[in-house]
């Protein structure tokens, strides 16, 4: 059993890792400004919840040293790519200052182990597909660079203070609990599964397609969907790994496999039996074509594979999260 500090636990991939933790025995303190986490999505977890934002040292000294932590999660951050644009310093601030506020508090409190949420973002316009975590990062928007540097300052804490670090480069994150009990919850929401979904109830005229002359198969973005529970699996993974003496190390976490945004609206028409009008509308800027992932780094190192392989049933989680809290939490 592990005590696990989880910051931005509130959010919707922390509180499913979270859930995956308690579930498993091991003693978990969330610490959340609920600026857009869900004090709902951890209620009944059984982790203790303590609110506070990262950005604030003393809190996080007072924290580390009434309770101690055998590793700290870090999830708390700004994660729109179109807001970072029109919003940059609130963006490294909130990210890149958010994350050496929590790496100080953990270095004067003697605490190694740390998980890092990173994004498929780092990466740009690939240059190749499927994406390995050699390729050269070259972030195109604020957010993305926010977070690569956060990638580079833990490898130079490694050095200098020994901390042991896993980077987590999440794909396109989708799905919902299977219990229905837990889900996205964004405002506004801007990811496509959740608006498709929102479309199928009728709480939505219609999806809008960002772009059809893109250079792909149908002339739509495609991306790589990789369920919340796969991705809280990796995490309790490269927890584990850490607490057994493994060295840092930087994973993508994909599915392997792309889908188009036409073929996420025609399996979303599938899974919910609803139509689903869409309309063609202007590319998205900062939208890269196609980012699939290659995760086969972590599934040999660490024996991840994705429980939601079928992009149908990911779509079938996120459905019942939605339908039954058509308006979230
Ligand atoms: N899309 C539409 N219509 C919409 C919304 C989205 O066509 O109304 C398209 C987008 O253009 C994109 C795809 O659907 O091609 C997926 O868009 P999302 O907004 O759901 O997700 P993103 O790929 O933009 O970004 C997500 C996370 C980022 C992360 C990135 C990494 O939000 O934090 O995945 O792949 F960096």
């Amino acid at each position: 059993m592990s005590r696990y500090l989880i910051v931005g636990g509130a959010g919707y991939i922390g509180s499913h890792v979270v859930r995956a933790l308690v579930e498993r025995g091991d003693t978990v303190v969330v610490l959340d400004n609920l600026s857009t986490g869900h004090l709902e999505a951890i209620a009944t977890s059984g982790a203790r919840f303590i609110p506070g934002d990262v950005c604030e040292g003393n809190g996080l000294d007072r924290l580390f040293r009434c309770q101690e932590f055998d590793c700290v999660m870090h999830f708390a951050a700004s994660s729109l790519v179109g807001e970072s644009v029109t919003k940059p310093l609130d963006y490294y601030a909130n990210n890149a200052g958010g994350a050496i506020r929590l790496l100080e508090a953990m270095q004067r409190n003697g605490v190694d182990n740390f998980v890092f949420s990173s994004t498929a973002a780092v990466y740009g316009e690939p240059s190749r597909v499927p994406i390995e975590e050699s390729c050269t990062p070259q972030p195109t928007n604020p957010y993305g660079r926010s977070k690569r540097f956060i990638e580079q300052l833990l490898g130079d804490c490694a050095k200098a203070y020994g901390l042991r670090y896993a980077a987590l480069r999440y794909f396109n994150a989708g799905g919902a609990c299977p219990s229905g009990e837990i889900g996205e919850d964004h405002s506004p929401e801007t990811h496509l599964i959740p608006l498709v979904l929102q479309v199928a109830l009728g709480q939505r005229e219609r999806i809008d397609i960002y772009g059809t002359d893109w250079p792909t198969p149908d002339g739509t973005c495609v991306r790589d969907y990789v369920h919340v529970c796969d991705l809280a699996d990796a995490h309790l993974l490269a927890a584990d790994r850490l607490a057994a003496g493994g060295e840092s190390v930087v994973f993508n976490l994909g599915n392997e496999r792309g889908l188009s945004v036409r073929e996420v609206v025609d399996l979303a028409r599938r899974v919910t039996g609803r139509e689903i009008p869409v309309r063609d509308a202007p590319r998205r800027s900062g939208d890269p074509a196609r980012l699939v992932a290659s995760s086969s780094r972590i599934r040999s190192a660490l024996g991840w594979s994705p429980r939601f392989e079928d992009p149908g049933e990911l779509i079938e989680t996120a459905w019942r999260w939605h339908r039954e809290h058509p308006h979230g939490y």
